[in-house]
């Protein structure tokens, strides 16, 4: 049964608690959830995005008794919120599906709807179903290009599919644990928000004029309490870093964990805290969490055929996809007899405009001039930092 949020609003989701991957990428520790909403006028009734077809018989159970559907809204274009389009469309045949003009595309391409079904919606284009009003903003870059979000202006609801949401498998209908979600929110920001972390800058703005009581997004609980994940975002996509610095290293036969640990204690004897990612056991989320804030990254590889070890080329590849923003990158490699793993690292992250620090390359197990190498890295780092 669905449950209410407002009188003839209500809250569809289908709670995915297995799920451990995304877009066969992003690890979902927690699980996700996906939320549909249904909103009813006097007049005609909508529904706000489906669920991932893996789930759609718990939104088939949500609408049985739901007897007349005159729209479904698409905010978002990707499976996991339009993928049972299709299945409601079955049920409702006269029903017409509603998303942005670039969403139009997107969802005959992938889903197969007939392009008669679909209507554009303008930005600030309102819908009236009687009694209740959505009012659609252009969002685009929240994920995909197309992306849109709903204001429910007589119940201050903020629809936003992935926008604000985060990948947590609950039962809650709204935040109770805002740790628990800060976490689960900044993970999902990190994965899923960061490369378009300037997109969302430019248009966050856009929603001061409008009063939100309620965000309700298609991922994880509501946020009854706006200004809490709100402000999150606010610092996430903010120009402002921490003083921090992001280790992703593989180590072989020593070598780099060797200088690793040395750089670990040289930057804390400085003031300046580092993380260190052992990428042969590390969650990939947890690093892309700590580059939402970090001010640099050190990566630490071993040179393998020539070149970085594969499992680092994965994760700087990853890192320079997520574009963070960082300000300082170095990089610490160790070699057997020659190769280019510092040039071929540096080649890799064209997204990352920071200021590249001197890297340190350590031919065997790094010695006492080394580690002397590695401290003035440090040095470097921390007069940056302040
Ligand atoms: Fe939750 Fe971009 O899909």
């Amino acid at each position: 049964m669905a449950r209410q949020i407002k009188e003839n609003v209500f809250f569809l989701n289908a709670t995915d608690w297995n799920r451990r991957l995304f877009d066969s990428l992003i690890p979902l520790p927690d699980g996700t959830s996906y939320n549909a909403y249904l909103v009813r006028g006097s007049e005609k009734t909508v529904l706000i995005d489906t669920v991932d077809p893996a789930l759609e018989d718990i939104l088939s159970g949500y609408l049985e008794n739901v007897e007349k559907l005159d729209f479904i809204i698409s905010l978002h274009s990707e499976q996991d919120h339009s993928g049972s389009i299709p299945l409601v469309l079955e049920k409702y045949p006269d029903a017409m599906v509603i998303t942005s003009p670039k969403g139009k595309d997107l969802l005959i391409n992938h889903l197969f709807i007939a392009e008669e079904k679909i209507i554009t919606a303008d930005n600030g284009e309102e819908l009236s179903l009687g009694g209740k009003t959505l009012k659609f903003i252009h969002f685009p870059w929240v994920h995909w290009p197309e992306t849109m979000l709903a204001y429910l202006k007589e119940d201050k609801i903020l629809f936003t599919c992935d926008l604000f949401g985060s990948h947590l498998a609950t039962t809650d209908m709204y935040v109770t644990d805002e740790c628990q979600v800060y976490e689960a929110a900044k993970r999902y920001y990190a994965e899923i928000m960061m490369p378009f972390r300037n997109f969302i800058k430019k248009n966050l703005p856009l929603l001061d004029e409008y009063d939100i009581e309620i965000i309700a997004p298609s991922h994880g609980p509501m946020y009854d309490k706006p200004g809490f994940i709100m402000d999150a975002y606010r610092d996430w996509i903010s120009d402002e870093t921490k003083n921090t610095v992001v280790i992703p290293y593989i180590s072989m036969h020593g070598s780099v964990e060797k200088m690793v640990d040395h750089l670990v204690a040289a930057l804390e004897q400085r003031g300046v805290k580092a993380s260190k990612f052992d990428l042969s056991v590390t969650d990939i989320g947890k690093l892309a969490i700590s580059l939402v804030d970090a001010a640099a990254i050190v990566v630490g590889t071993p040179t393998v055929q020539a070149d970085p070890h594969p499992v680092v080329t994965y994760a700087v590849r990853l890192a320079n996809m997520l574009k963070p923003k960082l300000k300082y990158a170095s990089v610490m490699a160790s070699y057997g007899w020659g190769g280019k793993a510092i040039e071929r690292i540096a080649e890799m992250i064209p997204n990352i405009k920071a200021e590249l620090i001197e890297p340190v390359l350590v031919k065997g197990y790094p010695g006492e001039d080394d580690l002397k190498s590695v401290e003035k890295l440090a040095d470097e780092i921390s007069s940056r930092l302040g």
